[in-house]
């Protein structure tokens, strides 16, 4: 069989991992493996990894010592043109044109959206795997990339909470998470947050602020309030603008991690999801299967159709917000 692999939509920490695993696990069972550059844009500009003596398929070698890089060496796009109908017809094309067989996309919600649609003009087979700081799909309990960017963000906040402290100042620390509270959540837990502000839940002002005074009564000194940037009101910038109208009892500052979280090396729970994940994707290929997403659900390795990935809102768990709030008083 010949396989495609490509990293598409937001790079995560953990893509170079799942790549790794999807080279070695296929070549180890006699596939032929090309490496399609820039995501869906790469196979429509037919821009495919080559090794330096010109040989387009990768090899065991061409995945040395990538498991521990952040970023993705396929490099990765947000391709428009593959958005339209012609585009998606073009991509088909081209898998045919390169004689590739199955192709295993790694990404998000867009990545599977387009898969979705490849799959209604082209009759490869298609296993993905999740990889996105966004831990937004259905079908696994942690996408690839996700640990890392909250390792990331509750650093960010560890170093914040050292000034805060010295200065009697709340900071609003703004994470990334269009649709997603999850990476919020987790940073507000284990950055010891007295706020948390996402999209899954209602932010009342005046209540939060009534809260601060109390705080601020019993001796508190410094605060964190983490922001996902989809929360409902529209991020830090404008929270922290509400919070002081409404009578904040602290100084407060807003940090912007942004793009931050994207980076770095891949903490090791992203890199050993990414390896027994792109493995599994192989394996499932291997056994027939197309149409859906590996994931892992309750250490479980299981296949979910790609439109059953994003057909819903990922719920945070609720006891995560309980405990949050117990913390907190
Ligand atoms: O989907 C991953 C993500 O990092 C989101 O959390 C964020 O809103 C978005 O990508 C940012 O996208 P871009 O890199 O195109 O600015």
């Amino acid at each position: 069989m010949r396989i495609g692999v490509l990293t598409s939509g937001g790079d995560a920490p953990g893509m170079n991992a799942c790549v790794r695993a999807v080279i070695r696990s296929a070549v180890s069972k006699g596939h032929e493996v090309v490496g399609i550059l820039r995501g869906y844009q790469g196979l429509l500009e037919e821009d495919f990894f080559r090794q330096a003596e010109g040989e387009p398929l990768m090899k065991l070698r061409s995945v040395s010592h990538i498991l521990q890089l952040g970023g993705t060496v396929l490099g990765t796009s947000r391709s428009e043109l593959f958005r339209s109908e012609k585009g998606v017809k073009r991509a088909a094309d081209m898998l045919r044109k390169h004689r590739i067989d199955a192709l295993i996309p790694i990404g998000g919600d867009g990545t599977f959206h387009g898969a979705v649609e490849l799959a209604r003009h082209w009759d490869g087979r298609i296993v993905g795997c999740p990889g996105t700081i966004d831990n937004d799909l259905l079908g696994t309990d942690y996408t690839i990339g996700f640990a890392t960017a909250v390792h990331t963000a509750v650093e960010a906040v560890d170093k914040l909470r050292d000034t805060a402290e010295s200065h009697e100042r709340l900071f609003l620390v703004e994470v990334m998470g269009r649709h997603s509270g999850c990476i919020a959540l987790w940073t507000a837990l284990a950055g010891g947050a007295e706020v948390v502000a996402m999209p899954e839940t209602h932010t009342d002002v005046p209540a939060t602020v009534e809260h601060l005074i109390k705080l601020k009564a019993r001796g508190k000194k410094s605060i964190m309030v983490v922001v996902a940037e989809g929360d409902e009101l529209g991020g830090a910038v404008i929270l922290n603008e509400k919070l002081r109208l409404a009578g904040c009892p602290f100084d407060t500052r807003v940090v912007l991690l942004g793009h931050l979280q994207r980076g770095g090396a891949p903490v090791p729970d992203d890199r050993i999801l990414a390896t027994r994940l792109g493995d599994f994707a192989v394996r499932s290929l291997d056994e027939g299967a197309d149409g859906a997403m590996a994931g892992a659900v309750s250490g479980e390795l299981v296949l979910t159709p790609f439109e059953e990935t994003f057909a819903e809102h990922k719920a945070v768990p609720q006891s995560f917000l309980d405990v949050l709030r117990t913390m907190a008083n």
